[in-house]
């Protein structure tokens, strides 16, 4: 039987030369691929600056902890609120709350499932000084309304943070998700476009933000220099009588990635284009296919500037058509199947301490959260593949 995977990888000549080539190299943590890696995705997503960790969740943690101890944002301090999405991977709400910030959601559009704009004016007009910064989460690629988002920031003095792990090359107004807020997060996870296994990275045009995080991620060291010059006698700080390697100013995290990762991310950097393009086709000629479900289901908004993530579908008459039920039977038919996340407060355990303040508070993520799900839509499906997916959305359409 055939499996259709949410993600896949495959391993091809110009990803084991990469790999061999760190072998060879006798450096495999941080190092020069890391710094290219580092390179070409600020060039990528148009930024000027860009910092490896080893994963999203390690960048969504940086990019925090690096406002919190930037002292040109004296509101960002414990205890202030972020405006959030309660439709995500549950690392988004995880980050803020780790940094000792309180998450505030805010119902998302159904069917772009990105943050409500209005509702986000409706509560910085209740209390505007109780917040200190927006982070918008780009779900399957569709990109916030960050000019919304902006101007709302700017009148009530909040920094914007984009978490743009899902959005590898989507656009907005013909700029790159992750370019559009003072610094954004990206996740180089299995199934994502670009995949590294676990990596992650933050992105800025702040030099200070750069600087700060480049040491925050190194357990807040002294030295941020691209690549270490000390056998080569040539440390800046070679006469100041410390090492700078060991000598710590923050408090920070070891989230340094390795050159293996950052190796297989620049042979898929490589092909970015291609990838896109075709998980774009892949979601075109679905949405094509299915089209004659489309009473049942909502299928995903088809646009050329959204490089998607995987193929989500919400159900529209659940009693009839029970997800649990739909999500067994395509799995059985070897179409893998995850749920949509969750809406944070009213369905992740961890944030019981929520559900009630959320009562009814954001039916549309609710609804998302409880009816959603997704399929794989990656470069690697063929033909036949995505012919199969139809054929068995038939048969189990027609068995329930
Ligand atoms: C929206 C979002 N934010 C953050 C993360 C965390 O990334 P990672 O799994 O690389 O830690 C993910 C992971 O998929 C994500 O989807």
């Amino acid at each position: 039987m055939l499996k259709i995977r949410i993600g896949d990888i495959h391993i091809g000549d110009e990803e084991k030369k990469a790999i061999n080539e760190v072998l060879e190299s006798g450096r495999i943590s941080e190092h020069g691929k890391v710094r290219e890696f580092e390179s070409e995705w600020a060039k990528y997503t148009g930024r000027k600056y860009s910092v490896a960790t080893n994963s999203g969740t390690a960048a969504l943690l940086l990019g925090l902890q690096t406002l919190l101890n930037d002292n040109r944002f004296s509101k960002i301090k414990k205890g202030g609120r972020v405006i959030t999405s309660p439709l995500t991977y549950t690392a988004t709400s995880n980050a803020v709350v780790l940094s000792g910030l309180e998450p505030v959601y805010v119902d998302i559009d159904p069917a772009t499932f990105t943050l409500q704009t209005d509702r986000i004016e409706d509560l910085l007009k209740k209390g505007g000084k109780k917040y200190c910064m927006v982070l918008p989460v780009h779900l399957m690629g569709y990109v916030n309304d960050m000019d919304a988002i902006n101007m709302l920031a700017e009148k009530y003095d909040l920094v914007t943070f984009e978490d743009a792990a899902q959005a590898h090359g989507s656009k907005y107004k013909g700029k790159m998700a992750g370019s559009l807020s003072l610094l954004a997060d990206f996740s180089f996870y299995i199934a994502h476009n670009i995949q590294a296994g676990e990596m992650g990275a933050v992105v800025t045009g702040d030099a200070k933000i750069q600087k700060l995080a480049k040491k925050l991620k190194a357990n807040g060291r002294v030295c941020s220099c691209a690549v270490c010059t000390r056998s080569e006698g040539k440390c800046p700080y070679k006469n100041k009588g410390f090492d700078p390697r060991f000598t710590h100013e923050y408090i920070g995290y070891n989230f340094k990635t390795t050159e293996f990762q950052a190796a297989l991310a620049l042979s898929q950097l490589n092909k970015i284009d291609r990838i896109i393009n075709r998980r774009r086709y892949n979601v075109k000629y679905l949405n094509e296919k299915l089209l004659g479900f489309s009473d049942i289901f909502q299928l995903p908004v088809y646009s050329e500037d959204v490089s998607y993530l995987a193929y989500p579908i919400i159900i529209k008459r659940p009693k009839k058509l029970p997800r649990k039920k739909i999500m067994r039977e395509l799995e059985k038919k070897g179409v893998e199947v995850r749920p949509l996340f969750g809406c944070i407060p009213a369905h992740q355990p961890a944030y019981r301490y929520l559900k009630k303040k959320y009562d009814r508070k954001l039916p549309n993520a609710d609804y998302a959260g409880r009816n959603g799900f997704y399929i794989g839509c990656h470069q690697y499906l063929t033909g036949d593949d995505l012919e199969y997916i139809v054929q068995v959305f038939n048969e189990v359409l027609k068995g329930i």
